[in-house]
C-alpha cells in the first residue's frame, strides 16, 4: 500500500506514560515542526504558535504545575500535587500548540481554531512518519488560568494541545474505530 495511506490507516497514539527516550533530535524536531505548521490556514493568519519543552524545561514547568494544582486544590494531599512535577518528563519532547486568534477578523474564529487543531494532527503524523510515537493531550492545565499566566499566553491565546513525542516502551493494540458507514451519509435533497 502507498506508505502515506498506510501511515494514516495505522497511526495510534502511545500514552505519554508509555514513552521513553529517544525523542527527536534538533534536526528531526525541526522537520516535525515544519510539517506541523504546513496546515490549511484561511487568510494566512498563522493563528498558532508552539512552545517547546525539552530537558530541564520540563521539570521547571512541572514546578509551575505543582503550584497551580495546589492553588486550585488546597485540600488535596501533597502526594497528588507531587504527581504534577514530573508530568512533562514522561516524554522526551513536548510541544504546546497555542491557538492564537485574531478577533473580529473576517476569517471566523472557529476557522482559526480549527487550523491550530490541524497543527496538532500534523505534528502527530510527522512524528509517526519519522518512527517516533506521539500523543495529543490537553489535561487540566490547558484550562488553568495560573498556568496560562506562567506560559504568558496572550488574551486571545489558548492551548490547543500538548503534543508528547518520544519512543514507545509498549505499543498499544488497535482501538475500535467507527465504520465508515456509521459516520458517512449521502445527502438527499
Ligand atoms: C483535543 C484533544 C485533547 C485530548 N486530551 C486528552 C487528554 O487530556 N487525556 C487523554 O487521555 N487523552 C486525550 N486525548 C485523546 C488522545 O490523544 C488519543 O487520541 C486517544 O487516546 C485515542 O488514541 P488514538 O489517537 O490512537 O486514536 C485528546 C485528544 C484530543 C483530540
Amino acid at each position: 500500500m502507498n506508505p502515506t495511506l498506510q501511515l494514516l490507516l495505522t497511526r495510534r497514539s502511545v500514552k505519554a506514560i508509555d514513552m521513553m527516550e529517544p525523542g527527536p533530535n534538533e534536526q528531526e524536531l525541526d522537520t516535525i515542526v515544519r510539517c506541523g505548521i504546513r496546515v490549511p490556514d484561511h487568510g494566512k493568519l498563522g493563528p498558532w504558535r508552539i512552545l517547546r519543552f525539552r530537558g530541564d524545561q520540563r521539570r521547571a514547568f512541572g514546578e509551575v504545575l505543582v503550584a497551580a494544582w495546589k492553588a486550585a486544590h488546597p485540600d488535596d494531599p501533597e502526594a497528588r500535587a507531587e504527581l504534577e512535577r514530573v508530568r512533562l518528563e514522561r516524554a522526551p519532547v513536548v510541544l504546546a500548540v497555542i491557538s492564537r486568534i485574531t478577533p473580529g477578523h473576517k476569517i471566523p474564529e472557529w476557522e482559526q481554531q480549527l487550523s491550530a487543531g490541524a497543527v496538532c494532527q500534523n505534528l502527530l503524523l510527522a512524528s509517526h512518519a519519522m518512527g517516533f510515537h506521539a500523543q495529543w493531550l490537553t489535561e487540566w492545565f490547558s484550562y488553568d488560568r495560573t498556568v496560562a499566566k506562567a506560559l504568558r499566553l496572550g488574551q486571545h491565546e489558548r492551548i490547543a494541545g500538548w503534543i508528547h513525542i518520544g519512543s514507545a516502551s509498549s505499543v498499544p493494540s488497535e482501538r475500535p474505530r467507527p465504520d465508515v458507514s456509521d459516520v458517512v451519509q449521502d445527502w438527499h435533497p
